[in-house]
């Protein structure tokens, strides 16, 4: 027995990839998971860096483990994600109590420099991204018995000028399509019954190999056995493709939900973060999804308050999406990111301007949400119970194909489970039900 350690995460889905993946290291080599900051023989931060709230939540979780190291002085703390690639060697300057920061190509390396630090007690920066080739066959640690995270491709190209993620997660590599196979066949024998592929942008997948793009992976995936939902994020509106769309249509298992963030709603704006494409543009793909999936969910991410935004611009943005009608969206605030071109131009929106639009646009959407969730009343729709409530241990949490929380009375059914639930109480963010019997 090695001893215990916590891991502590945030960010998106990748970092909880990443992740599950450092924990099957640490557990193939002995440690154990615990929960409690106070027992562990090891700490470790999965850090992200998107907005400058995401930096500030991670300095304040360091800054209070060095109590805990002061009464423990053996403790191994070590910073690994996106912040840890972005600030390398800061982290110690600024927090000596750091052991370690391993940056996001370094996954694979934990238990070695675990090993590392153990024998020699020096600090260890490595933050170095591989160009190409990727760690396989780690052992993961999976966080849900029935629901898997595969990532299909790390990194960005994409460069949008806000944006951190290309600079802390390097160049776009993608797997090899068997891989991703094999890693789906072997969850879906370990009873995984739902698989997630996950990228930056999903869609890019296969651009750097020529094996298999996208849609040729998301039908291969579809195909293996025992996997009943085959999800994907996150797509990027420039490059979802009729084939993509087509596969999704005559799919069996791919879910109806599409998350194709649009950032923005005017052109101008999407020109300046180099998003690649137009308002026009924009609208033809969604409305290409909307006739051959009409069931389909959509969602999006919108940004407020880039640097040069003026009230037409917002105005458009309202008005995009009253049109475009997402199922939900998740909005932010423009945050300032060093090292992106966003950051060094002129005409930086005033905070107070930013939340009046942002509370705005969250208020229009969520009447939006509500109205179509209104639309479910009565309706019976397939959920897998993913686990309790937050809220109420006697409530069962699930979600539908088209990744809507449900929540229903508890029953004799069991989590990981497919039920049928009757919406009788549709809001905003979640419907309520009962499980038809
Ligand atoms: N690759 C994905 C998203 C990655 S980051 C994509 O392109 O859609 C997740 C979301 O964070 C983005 O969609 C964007 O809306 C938001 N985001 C990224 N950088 C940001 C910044 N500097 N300020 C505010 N929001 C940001
Ligand atoms: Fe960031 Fe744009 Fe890449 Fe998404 S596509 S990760 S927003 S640079
Ligand atoms: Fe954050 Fe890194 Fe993901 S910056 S959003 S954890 S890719």
């Amino acid at each position: 027995m090695q001893g215990r350690y916590k891991m502590i995460v945030y960010g998106c889905q990748m970092n909880l990839a990443d992740a599950e993946r450092m924990e099957g290291q640490l557990q193939a080599a002995g440690y154990m998971r615990t929960e409690e900051t106070a027992d562990a023989d090891i700490i470790l931060i999965n850090t992200c860096c998107v907005r400058e709230t995401a930096e500030d939540k991670v300095y304040g979780k360091i800054g209070a483990i060095k109590k805990i190291k002061e009464k423990n002085p053996q403790l191994i703390f070590g910073i690994t994600g996106c912040m840890a690639q972005k600030e390398s060697v800061n982290l110690m300057r600024r927090a000596p109590h750091i052991d370690f920061v391993l940056g996001t190509g370094k996954v694979q390396e934990l238990t070695r420099i675990l090993a590392e630090i153990r024998a020699e007690r020096s600090p260890v920066v490595d933050v170095t991204i591989p160009d190409h080739g990727i760690a396989e066959n780690l052992p993961i640690a999976r966080g849900s018995k029935f629901s898997a995270w595969v990532p299909v491709m790390y990194g960005c190209n994409n460069y949008c000028t806000y944006c951190i993620v290309p600079y802390v997660r390097g160049r776009e590599r993608s797997r090899a399509p068997e891989e991703v196979v094999a890693e789906v066949r072997r969850a879906a024998a370990a009873g995984y019954r739902e698989v997630t592929l996950l990228g930056q942008n999903v869609n890019s997948y296969g651009k750097d190999r020529r094996a298999a793009d996208f849609a040729d992976l998301l039908h291969m995936v579809d195909g293996v056995e025992g996997i009943r939902r085959v999800r994907f994020m996150t797509s990027h509106p420039k490059d979802i493709s009729d084939k993509l769309i087509d596969t999704i249509r005559n799919g069996t298992h791919i879910c109806e939900h599409i998350h194709l963030p649009v950032q923005y709603g005017s052109s101008r704006i999407l020109k300046a973060m180099n998003r690649g494409y137009t308002v026009e543009k924009y609208r033809a793909r969604a409305l290409r999804v909307r006739e051959a999936l009409p069931h389909a969910s959509l969602t999006t991410d919108l940004i407020v308050g880039f640097p040069g935004e003026t009230e037409e611009d917002f105005a458009e943005t309202l008005a995009f999406l009253r049109e475009m009608r997402y199922d939900s969206a998740y909005t932010f605030l423009y945050s300032k990111r060093s090292g992106t071109p966003a950051a060094a131009m002129g005409n930086q929106v005033p905070d107070d301007v930013k939340h009046i639009r942002l509370n705005r646009l969250m208020e229009e959407q969520n009447a939006i949400s509500r109205a179509i969730n209104e639309r479910l009343m009565g309706a019976a729709l397939e959920v897998m119970v993913e686990g309790a409530s937050k809220n109420d241990p006697q409530v069962w949490s699930g979600r539908t194909r088209t990744n809507k929380i449900v929540l229903f009375p508890h029953g004799a059914e069991r989590e990981g489970d497919f039920v049928q639930v009757r919406i009788t109480q549709p809001q905003t963010w979640v419907l309520k039900g009962e499980v038809v019997r």
